[in-house]
């Protein structure tokens, strides 16, 4: 029985119009609920609104609407976006909305009857932007936030605290107990030692304002908005309740398989401290995960109004379509690293793996030689007469099958994305070597059957794992396999696992292509409609950071790369050469009859002694040169940013001479 599946975004406040921040986390959300439904899960996706709250307040104030008003005002663009994006939650939810409010207190009344709860006075810091409470030591020059950098505020005011000191030790045994509480590691970490130096109690309620949920019982008070925000993730589904009174509450909190919250990093402490906090307080489940993603950038820098680089997703999802924009997301950057959108990479990325990868074996077999040749059907094949070509596909198939469903669970998109892709490789390169334009001359279309069964049931395959990135894509992609959309079911697990599964004699339906390419002409037109601007520094400065991705002028043939000799070479002996700052000259074993001797300029980054027994890669047909009057027969392969360098590595102990490619 696959047990429910609840995964949930930050709710996001509403003082702003959706932005790519936003629409990461909530895409990364879709894409986990989407996953877990087409593994049998009964998955529910939360998503929604901050609505409360001092900074809203005073939003609304400056637009000269009553707050409720201003807050109806700025739900829809939300909605919109992630209707746009194709992000299909089951809740969003509003924290001005009855329900909402009627949990909250019910939530307050919990924890004060635990004895969680007292009045006293408080006095301290207040940052607005963060809506919460600064110590002096956060702080930087000038009591600037260290997060805004703008002035915090001095709040001294009659509060409620919450007995926050009385859960260090719980919390710290919680942790102890689920290791993987908070993703990732490292951040779990900083979570750790944070509440190891001993927690306050926290001001939970103000009086200064009146933008909120009023206090049970003493409405001079609202209660402090990231304890109301932080209870959107239960009273979207009717908690806390008792068993039996609320079924969503009990299917998929109490009694949920996984409860995994996604957040920006900013936001990791309200949820893994206060948060768990309050709920053990009021005698609620906690969650299972809550995973801290990083921050993008936009080309490079931080995004922000006045940089006028603050970016919405509706024009992007206009210029590329809500699924490109998705797969985007999820390939650029490791989940949980910080990371860069750009404009260019995104043209990249599209034209180097969408087009030329995915749409080009689509179209190579699909629309191309089973049309011509086989009538456009899925051909039948004899599954006992495949030959060592056919069985090393299925099992790269099936290798990639395990490996994206183990990434997909840890949340780990890029990977997945990684993994999927070698596998669309793997199929091109299969292409390429069985070469189905030749069998297909053959009279005896035996072989040719077995070629393209073998790519459309990899294809078959490609749109299941790739689904939960690119849902329309991928229902695309199997109505030309003559394939029905893809329908999650409860209970039903339709990872692919068998393989054959796609019916001969179906008729495929060879369509527009799924990824036609950009030229530069249109790349031209999509950056100018989008106002990225192209001046020459611009130019520049985008090539400098897309250095590792080349554009389509710069891609070089297979045959050209394989002109280069990379082989792995065993450092046997390695020194300093006299009178060099730099140098190093190696003894490499490259599997000759003797070593070679290369040098290298890395003496200020390595030890002669650190290199010796170290399989490095070399490139063996570069021609010999003389430096400092010694011969180099080859060179060394290295990576270097600005103040590190390392030499590239060979992970396994494969036999030097062996060649890299
Ligand atoms: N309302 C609170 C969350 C309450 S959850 C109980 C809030 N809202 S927010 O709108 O300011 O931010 C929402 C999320 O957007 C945060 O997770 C934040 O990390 C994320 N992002 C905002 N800008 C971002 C980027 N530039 N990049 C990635 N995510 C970023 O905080």
């Amino acid at each position: 029985m696959a047990r429910p599946y609840y995964v949930t975004t930050p709710i996001y406040y509403v003082n702003d119009r959706p932005h790519i921040g936003h629409a990461y986390s909530t895409v990364a959300a879709d894409v986990v609920s989407r996953y877990q439904a087409i593994r049998g899960k009964p998955s529910y996706f939360l998503t929604g609104l901050d609505e409360h709250g001092l900074k809203i307040e005073r939003r609304a104030k400056e637009e000269a609407l009553a707050p409720q008003d201003f807050v109806d005002r700025m739900a829809a663009p939300f909605r919109e976006a992630w209707e746009e994006l194709d992000c299909q939650h089951h809740g969003f939810i509003r924290t001005t909305s009855a329900q909402h409010k009627e949990n909250v207190q019910a939530l307050w009344k919990r924890m004060e009857e635990r004895g969680d709860i007292y009045l006293d006075d408080y006095e301290d810091w207040y940052c607005v932007g963060c809506e919460s409470f600064k110590t002096e030591k956060e702080l930087l020059e000038g009591n600037l936030c260290p997060i805004h950098k703008k002035p915090v505020e001095r709040i001294k005011e009659r509060s409620y605290f919450f007995r926050l000191s009385n859960y260090t030790q719980p919390l710290l045994d919680y942790y102890e107990e689920h290791p993987d509480f908070v993703q990732p590691d490292s951040r779990f970490n900083e979570v750790k030692s944070f509440v190891r130096e001993g927690l306050r109690d926290l001001s939970i309620s103000r009086t200064s304002f009146r933008w909120g949920i009023p206090v049970p019982g003493d409405p001079e008070h609202v209660i402090y908005v990231w304890l109301d925000a932080l209870t959107n993730y239960i009273s979207a589904l009717g908690g806390p309740a008792e068993e039996g009174e609320e079924p969503l509450f009990d299917e998929f909190w109490r009694n949920a398989g996984t409860i995994t919250h996604i957040v920006g990093k900013d936001i990791l402490r309200f949820h893994a401290i206060y948060w768990p906090a309050f709920l053990l307080s009021a005698g609620v489940r906690l969650p299972t995960h809550v995973w801290a993603h990083g921050w993008l950038t936009v080309n490079g820098e931080k995004m922000s109004k006045s940089l006028g680089n603050f970016l919405p997703p509706g024009p992007l999802v206009e210029a590329f379509g809500a699924d490109v924009l998705r797969y985007y997301f999820m390939r650029e950057v490791g989940f949980g690293q910080d990371g860069d959108f750009s404009h260019r990479n995104l043209i990249n990325r599209y034209n180097g793996e969408l087009a030329n990868g995915l749409g080009n074996l689509m179209n190579r077999i699909v629309a191309s030689i089973l049309k011509k040749s086989l009538d456009g059907q899925v051909p039948s094949i004899d599954l006992g007469a495949l030959d060592d070509s056919d069985r090393a596909l299925i099992s790269k198939a099936q290798s990639s099958v395990e490996e994206a469903a183990k990434h997909y669970e840890a949340l780990a998109f890029h990977r997945a994305l990684d993994t999927i892709w070698e596998l669309v490789s793997a199929a091109n390169k299969y292409v390429d070597s069985t070469e189905p334009w030749m069998l297909a001359k053959q009279d005896d279309k035996t072989r040719l059957r077995q070629v393209c069964y073998t790519v459309l049931e990899t294809l078959r395959w490609v749109s299941i794992m790739l689904f939960p990135v690119m849902p329309q894509k991928c229902n695309e992609l199997r109505a030309q396999l003559g394939m029905p959309p893809l329908l999650p079911t409860e209970q039903v697990d339709l990872w692919p696992s068998a393989w054959g599964g796609l019916r001969p004699g179906a008729q495929t339906k060879p369509s527009t292509p799924l990824f036609p390419r950009f030229d530069e002409a249109q790349e031209r037109s999509i950056l100018e409609r989008l106002g990225v601007e192209r001046p020459a520094e611009d130019d520049k400065k985008a090539n400098a950071m897309t250095e590792s991705e080349p554009s389509k002028d710069d891609f070089i043939e297979f045959d050209d790369f394989m002109k280069l000799d990379l082989r792995v070479g065993l450092v046997k002996t390695a020194e300093r050469v006299e009178k060099s700052k730099k140098l190093l000259k190696l003894g490499i074993d490259a599997g000759e009859s003797a070593p070679r001797q290369i040098l290298a300029g890395i003496s200020e980054h390595y030890a002669p002694e650190d290199l010796v027994g170290k399989r490095v890669v070399i490139v063996a047909n570069l021609k010999p040169r003389k430096l400092m009057g010694l011969e180099s027969q080859g060179m060394v392969l290295a990576a270097s940013d600005d103040d590190r360098l390392s030499v590239l590595v060979v992970e396994r102990d494969v036999e030097p001479g062996s060649r890299a490619k």
